[in-house]
């Protein structure tokens, strides 16, 4: 075994050759699969004086062909994947690669559960299916074939719109440039349940929810809160879906919640089926949240994704913070508010703290599934949270549009995101940024002296502090943000009265600890 090396941000380099088109074809048996991809790559034109050569990820695969421009290639097989030589700098390669779904147990790549073929490729599950380049800064149209014998698996599903569908083969076109981490394909016998959501430029879109036939009537629910979704984006966000079709497949055996892969979503069972007589209120809230999530990712997360894995809280704290919104605008925001903020100080303050302990936006990694942490997601939604409460609603959608305007279509990093939100409220960011890159929770200390308040922290980050002022009834007599920055900072409130009682940190506004 040989020993497995971390990998640093600050080595990122943008890939060599670039994709046009991914073509791939499927063709599923019961003992194997043969996956042929025909990928059309060109030399990055913005890489200076790019090497000739070219290595492709690529992990328990078995070569049967391959042809570049319908030649025998110059290439050497690694146990990590594929060294190609001598390449030209436009070219065709065409490699057939034989998996075992059937025997997969890793809940990544292809594999099998309940008898149907599903898949799993962020981050890293993509080089299990064919040789490619897996990683999210590279972007392609996929056109995806699949065969399978009709009787046993009359679904077949992957990303985009539906071309052409006829007993035992069916083929589709995402017309999205995607990462091969947003990759899914789905092959099976199982039960649908169909509506359809009409966006706001009077597109109408085919909604469908997949599970196994027994489970059909506990999909109700997961209907209705899909359709909130997409509905609550469009008003709040002002983002619209951007396909004929959107699909969610409800699987039991899956690694995490949900995954937001492009027009096909595959979610955890336990996120999509609600048996209206025994799901509880909170069973009822978390499907929602979820499949909020997920299609909340189509923006944030699909259309711009993330440069590299250190980016990832580009598109999950973002997502998590248009979650929690999401549960807020439809329920209770205060019941929401501190039910996460309960999560974050258990849970991400302890992580903070301990051995595990991690930036927003991590320095290295060995292995990257390691990384979709309570600090990643969690601590992540409050850093944009902060953004949220410094910049205000109009703020923050300003900023919204201006990153969606420079970078759909795009893999990029958080200091853009950030930059957008700077650029579109002229608001200085450069002391908020180490919010991304110091781990632990800050400890503040505030001193009152005759309503003349010292506030002073480890660091010089700057931070939203949200407070209240009371009279000893109980009234309130004023309320703000103050804008914390520097190792301390006064704040003179003496024009209140002397008796007056302060509220710090209302709505647990910045991640912080308060000291007595
Ligand atoms: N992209 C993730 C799912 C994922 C992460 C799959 C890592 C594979 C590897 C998805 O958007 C996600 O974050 N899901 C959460 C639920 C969400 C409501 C926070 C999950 O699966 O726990
Ligand atoms: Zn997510």
């Amino acid at each position: 075994m040989s020993k497995p090396e971390a990998i640093y941000r600050q080595d990122y380099q943008p890939s060599d050759y670039l994709i046009h088109t991914t073509e791939l074809s499927f063709e599923l048996f019961e003992n194997e699969t043969l996956v042929t991809a025909k990928v059309h790559y060109y030399q990055n034109p913005k890489v200076k004086n790019p090497p000739n050569s070219l290595f492709l990820n690529g992990k328990n695969l078995e070569l049967i062909e391959i042809l570049i421009d319908g030649f025998q290639p110059d290439y050497q097989l690694k146990n990590d994947g594929l060294q190609l030589k001598n390449l030209p700098a436009d070219f065709v390669l065409e490699i057939t690669t034989k998996i075992h779904p059937e025997t997969n147990t890793s809940l990544n790549g292809l594999y099998k559960t309940s008898g149907n073929f599903c898949t799993q490729c962020e981050a890293h599950g993509f080089r299990q299916i064919t040789y490619y380049l897996d990683r999210p800064d590279v972007l392609s149209v996929f056109t995806t074939r699949i065969t399978a014998d009709f009787k046993r698996y009359p679904i077949l599903l992957s990303n985009g719109n539906l071309l052409e569908n006829q007993p035992g083969t069916a083929t589709w076109f995402d017309p999205h440039p995607k990462p091969c981490y947003l990759f899914a394909l789905v092959a099976g016998d199982l039960a649908v349940l169909q509506d359809t959501f009409t966006t706001k430029s009077g597109a109408e879109v085919a909604l469908k929810i997949y599970v196994e036939k027994h489970n059909i009537s506990k999909t109700k629910f997961a209907m209705e809160s899909l359709k909130r979704a997409f509905a609550w984006d469009e008003r709040r966000f002002g983002l619209e879906y951007d396909l004929e079709i959107y699909m969610i497949v409800a699987v039991d055996d899956f690694n995490m919640g949900a995954m937001e892969n492009k027009g096909l979503n595959i979610f955890n069972s336990k996120y999509v089926l609600a048996n209206p007589d025994t799901a509880t209120d909170s069973d009822f809230i978390n499907i929602e949240a979820v499949i909020g999530h997920e299609y909340f990712h189509n923006w944030t997360g699909n259309r711009v994704t993330c440069q590299d894995w250190f980016q990832l809280s580009l598109k999950e704290g973002l997502t998590v913070f248009r979650d929690q919104e999401f549960t807020s605008d439809l329920h209770a925001r205060s019941i929401k508010r501190i039910t996460d903020v309960k999560a974050l100080r258990t849970l991400q303050f302890a992580e903070d703290s301990g051995p595990m302990a991690h930036p927003v936006r991590p320095e290295s990694y060995i292995e990257m599934n390691n990384f979709y942490t309570m600090t990643v997601y969690e601590k992540g939604a409050e850093v944009v949270r902060m953004i949220h409460t410094l910049l205000g609603e109009a703020g923050f959608q300003r900023g919204l549009k201006l990153y969606f305007q420079r970078y759909d279509g795009q893999a990029v990093t958080i200091d853009d995101f950030v930059e957008a939100m700077s650029e579109a409220n002229n608001f200085d960011f450069a002391d908020f940024m180490a919010w991304y890159s110091t781990s632990g929770t800050p400890q503040i200390r505030i001193k009152n002296s005759a309503n003349k308040i010292t506030i002073s922290q480890p660091d010089e980050r700057l931070f939203p502090l949200k407070y209240g002022v009371l009279d000893c009834e109980g009234s309130e007599l004023e309320s703000g943000v103050l804008i914390m920055k520097g190792k301390q900072k006064q704040f003179d409130f003496s024009h209140l009265p002397a008796d007056c009682r302060f509220s710090w940190l209302r709505d647990f506004s910045a991640p912080v600890k308060l000291k007595p």
